[in-house]
């Protein structure tokens, strides 16, 4: 798996050092914008590994299929209560099926997002946490994330994703 990886950065390295030599490549055809996008979304799949278990165990019961519904899940008004939180969060945001994470077309906002919710404590949300404890990411867990988010928006910019509000302007 390493071996794959440091294989697939090479490779994307060469590619945009590629770009970056020869202005006139920049005109590629769709076919490879998807292939490099996809080798691109390999690269942050694998490096997301690293971050996945903090979020499977804060995040996932809201943002994802993935839920561990609890006893009290039974319990037709939690019950009520519950779905229609994990109904309104994976509309926002969506972790099932990895990187890129469903919720919102703008990656890079959603992941500027993810920081902010978490460095305000924001998420998991409070009602949740009063029954789940240690679910904040905090002290080295947030800084791990929080490398990895940056990281994660560093490659995106690299491989010319823009922020929304930054699209928005360079159409003007
Ligand atoms: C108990 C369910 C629950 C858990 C667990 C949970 N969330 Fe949420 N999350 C929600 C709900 C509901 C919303 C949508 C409503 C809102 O913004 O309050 C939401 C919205 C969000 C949004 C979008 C905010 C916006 O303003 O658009 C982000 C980002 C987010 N959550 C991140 C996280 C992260 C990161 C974790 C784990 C650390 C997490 N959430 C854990 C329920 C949850």
């Amino acid at each position: 798996m390493k071996k794959i990886f440091i294989i697939l950065v090479i490779l994307v390295m060469v590619s945009t050092n590629g770009f970056a030599q020869d202005e006139a490549v920049e005109v590629d055809t769709p076919m490879e914008q998807a292939i490099s996008q996809d080798s691109l979304f390999i690269i942050i799949n694998a490096s997301f590994e690293k971050v996945k278990p903090m979020l499977t165990n804060s995040c996932y019961d809201c943002h994802s299929d993935q839920t561990e519904q609890p006893w009290y899940f039974n319990i037709p008004v939690i019950n009520g209560w519950l779905e229609g939180h994990i109904e309104h969060a994976r509309r926002n945001l969506d972790f099932s099926t990895g990187f890129p994470f469903a919720g919102s077309p703008d990656l890079i906002h959603l992941l500027e997002e993810i920081k902010e919710e978490v460095a305000e404590g924001e998420m998991p949300i409070f009602s949740y946490r009063i029954m789940h404890w240690g679910k904040l990411i905090e002290d080295e867990k947030q800084d791990t994330l929080f490398a990895w988010i940056d990281e994660t928006i560093g490659l995106l910019k690299a491989h010319g994703f823009k922020a929304q509000e930054q699209q928005e302007k360079d159409e003007h």
